[in-house]
């Protein structure tokens, strides 16, 4: 990835400032695709800082891996349509993709797969870390913990300058994220944990550490398999969304890549983000039944009422979230091969996606389903409690966290510390416990 800095000549944006004659000059950069930035880098020198909250209108750094076209539902990985991977690729292909820029050929494709698959195991000290939670404990709570604690086990392979370290430590998360994310569901249970086995597909893996148990053999359905993988897939990168952000933030410091990605999970776990999964169906369950809807709706509507109707809206989105699409045509095979014709759940959110769809408010203010509004139904459909919601979301995220987080370091960076409108007191003297 080259610096793009602006070429000789390049476009300017001129910037006046009342009572002030000079004309600061900013320049425009451009990249493959979407909007240009100007970079504002120089604002300082003249006294000023830029202001946006959230971050709605700024680019945080380059990047080569995702792009997202908000209006045109666009979602690309290294220029592949999300479409057309969902349907012709695997969520493995999808991590090589992401961490190298180009789809594997065949003996690269194996070769990764065989190396995910030899680094699914933890270390068993690691497993004694589970008996410190409560049995009841959120597996989200878990994650933050155990996945940071990785940390104290790779020490061979802490130093973020070297690309071997890097890649061995790429890989160990996305093959030991699952085995960590499983084994916090069985904890819950009460059950013993399952281990990983090589035989079996990522997804296909997934499915058995979290449903086997010792008594018997546990058989994987494809189709819940091949589901399972595509809900990996659909949710593996997404840009510099909130926890990418973080994990990038955190990493600009040089935090370890384990501390990284279990702050990249705290920072997914909240209902606005990753943890939108879990709420639309507390959601649903609140809603309770079809004739409550409309009241519902006219809540997420109501200024003075806190309720958002979960799993609709985007920042970015501003049309159909793509993987929504795909979500729902997942939701309905598994729904089929489940035998699941009348499955409420999804009958309730189908009408909730159509009064919200042809409500002005919602038309108005662009708000349509988002990636967390179907997950949900497919996941319970399968069996997975609710609590694990995000924690799935959180595995499917590590190999866009992770890669994110590669291109950062690999590349000339700074570390990130925005500025503030500081609106406090103005300075002032101490003053004396006896005067007060
Ligand atoms: C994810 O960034 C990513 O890429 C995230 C993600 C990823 O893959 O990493 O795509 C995953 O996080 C998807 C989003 C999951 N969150 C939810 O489903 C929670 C419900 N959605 C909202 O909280 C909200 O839509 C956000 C947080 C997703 C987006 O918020 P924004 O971009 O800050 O927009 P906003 O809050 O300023 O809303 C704009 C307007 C507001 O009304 P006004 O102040 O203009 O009058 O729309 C309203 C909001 O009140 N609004 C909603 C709403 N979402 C926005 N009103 C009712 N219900 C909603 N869901």
């Amino acid at each position: 990835m080259s610096t793009s800095t602006p070429t000789k000549g390049g476009k300017l944006a001129r910037l006046t400032i009342d009572g002030h004659d000079q004309v600061i000059e900013l320049p425009i950069l451009g990249g493959s695709e979407g909007p240009q930035v100007i970079d504002i880098g120089k604002l300082t020198a003249q006294g000023y800082f830029t202001y946006d909250p959230g971050f709605v209108s700024t680019a945080s750094c380059e990047s080569e891996i995702t792009y997202i076209d908000g209006d045109k539902g666009i979602l690309l990985h290294r220029g592949y349509p999300i479409e057309q991977l969902a349907e012709q690729s695997s969520y493995l292909e999808l991590c090589y993709l992401l961490l190298n820029g180009e789809l594997p050929n065949a003996v690269q494709k194996s070769n990764f797969e065989d190396t995910i698959k030899h680094h699914t195991m933890v270390h068993e000290q690691l497993r004694n870390f589970y008996s410190g939670f409560r049995r009841d404990a959120h597996p989200m709570a878990i994650m933050c913990g155990v996945t940071g604690a990785l940390s104290a086990f790779y020490h061979d392979s802490m130093d973020i300058d070297n690309p071997d370290h890097r890649r061995i430590t790429a890989h160990r998360l996305i093959a030991k994220i699952p085995t960590l994310a499983t084994m916090s569901y069985k904890y819950s249970m009460g059950q013993p944990f399952i281990f990983p086995r090589n035989d079996l597909s990522y997804a296909e893996n997934f499915l058995h550490m979290m449903f086997a148990t010792p008594c018997a053999d546990y058989e994987v359905n494809p189709i819940i398999a091949r589901a399972m993988d595509r809900i990996f897939l659909l949710h593996a990168d997404h840009e510099q969304n909130a926890s990418t952000s973080t994990v990038r933030l955190a990493g600009s410091t040089g935090a370890n890549p384990f501390a990284c990605i279990a702050a990249g999970i705290a920072a997914l776990w909240g209902p606005s983000h990753g943890g939108a999964n879990e709420a639309v169906l507390d959601m649903l369950d609140e809603i309770g039944d079809e004739k409550n809807i409309d009241k519902f709706v006219a809540r997420a509507k109501d200024k003075d009422d806190p309720f958002r109707l979960m799993g609709f809206g985007h920042r970015v989105y501003k049309n159909f979230d793509p993987r929504a699409t795909i979500m729902q045509q997942t939701c309905k095979e598994v729904l089929d091969e489940l035998g699941v014709e009348d499955n409420p759940l999804l009958r309730m959110a189908q009408r909730l996606e159509k009064i919200a769809l042809e409500d002005e408010y919602f038309v108005e203010k662009r708000l349509y389903p988002n990636v967390d509004f179907y997950s949900g139904i497919i996941l319970k459909a399968i069996g997975i409690p609710v609590e694990m919601f995000t924690v799935i979301f959180a595995t499917g995220r590590t190999p866009g966290w992770i890669a994110q987080w590669n291109e950062m370091i690999s590349h000339p960076y700074k570390i990130g510390r925005p500025r503030q409108l500081y609106k406090g007191p103005t300075r002032r003297d101490y003053v004396p416990l006896g005067s007060r």
